[in-house]
């Protein structure tokens, strides 16, 4: 088969590879109809993330058909169609009985595309199946199941539940990505009062208005602390939601909160980013990170099913798999070509 194989950082090919095969009875062996690249895939390229080893497919979000299923399988079936989810699970372990799925024990959590092969490929062993899939029920279209594989649930639990987004709040996102939109659309579904985005980017910043944002801030002309001073009574917002992954963006999500405020960050941060405890200290405020569980999917589902979350405006760019060099150059240049999501079938 054809599969998109990481060579070390700046290098990857669609190349021949041996096809997958079932190593463990809970396995199934996906066609996959669509897959998509994450901003992290961007970051294994540029060398970020190291422990992906040269020889890696790459790929961690898809949309498939079962086609071959282990014995140990027992709720589904071949031809069945599958959203593969950016998070495996054992569904065993402490964490995994916990619905803490991103911080499985036995070998689940982000394995794909980083620890084993991944999806951006024509099939892929998917681990723990029964666990680690979900049936994608009839009237939702592959594309919008695909916004579940990762950023609709990031941005809906490291993001909206970890802050705690309550009715009449103020919430401030930083960072109008993928990431940050997912965020904008699913704090909505707690009827804050303003959703103020906060990005770099004419382009994003626009998406972030079709997304529903209230104010947008471009931070590299204005100064988003005064524009939620005076949304706020001086006071600053109740959530801030951090989806860039820098340091500066991160301190920047800190300064935006009100005594007793939260501070979501979702982002994944390459270097140290600095907690201003002698400002901080006394404000009473609460920080939470994390990697997503992905135990809302079915819940994201069910919203998507209802028409009340609209998954199909995150694509904007349609290609074949054997394209996936000029899908990751448009991917990459989103500040050019107005790139969210971009959407590769077979
Ligand atoms: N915690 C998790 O489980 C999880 C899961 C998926 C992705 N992530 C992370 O979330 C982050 C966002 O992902 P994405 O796919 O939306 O990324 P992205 O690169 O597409 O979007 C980031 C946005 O931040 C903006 N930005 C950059 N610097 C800025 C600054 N100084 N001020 C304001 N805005 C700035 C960019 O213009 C861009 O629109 C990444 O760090 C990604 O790795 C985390
Ligand atoms: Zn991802
Ligand atoms: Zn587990």
């Amino acid at each position: 088969m054809q599969a998109l194989v990481y060579h070390g950082p700046g290098h990857k090919a669609w190349e021949e590879v041996p096809e997958p095969e079932i190593t463990d009875d809970s396995d199934v062996i996906v066609r996959v109809d669509a897959t998509t690249i994450c901003g992290t895939d961007l970051h294994i390229l540029a060398g970020d993330v190291p422990e992906v080893r040269p020889g890696r497919i790459l790929g961690h979000e898809a949309v498939g058909t079962i086609e071959e299923a282990g014995d140990g399988v027992h709720t589904l079936a071949v031809g069945d169609r599958v959203l593969v989810s950016c998070i495996s699970a054992c569904g065993t372990c402490r964490f995994c009985r916990e619905g803490r799925y991103g911080q499985c024990l036995c070998g689940g959590g982000w394995v794909l595309g980083h620890k084993i092969d991944g999806t951006q490929a024509e099939y892929v062993r998917v681990p723990f199946a029964d666990t680690s899939t979900f049936r994608i029920p009839a009237g939702l279209t592959d594309e919008e199941a695909l916004m579940l594989a990762d950023i609709l649930p990031t941005g809906y639990e490291v993001g909206v539940l970890a802050g705690g987004v309550r009715p009449g709040d103020v919430v401030a996102i930083v960072g109008a990505g993928p990431i940050g939109l997912s965020a904008i659309t699913c704090a909505q579904l707690f009827s804050p009062s303003h959703i103020v985005a906060i990005d770099l980017s004419d382009a994003r910043l626009d998406a972030a208005k079709r997304f529903g944002a209230d104010v947008t801030v471009n931070n590299s002309r204005e100064d988003p602390l005064a524009v939620i001073k005076d949304l706020t009574g001086r006071l600053g917002a109740d959530v801030s939601i951090e989806a860039v992954g820098t340091p500066g963006t991160f301190e920047l999500a800190v300064k935006l909160i009100r005594p007793g405020g939260r501070i979501a960050n979702i982002g994944v941060h390459g270097q140290a980013a600095t907690l201003h405890l002698e400002d901080e200290r006394i404000k009473d405020i609460t920080i939470t990170t994390g990697l997503v569980d992905t135990s809302s999917t079915p819940t994201l589902m069910h919203l998507l099913g209802t028409g009340q979350i609209d998954a199909k405006r995150f694509v904007t760019h349609h290609f074949s798999l054997d394209e996936f060099d000029e899908a990751y150059d448009v991917f990459a240049r989103a500040a050019d070509t107005s790139a969210l999501k971009v959407v590769l079938t077979r």
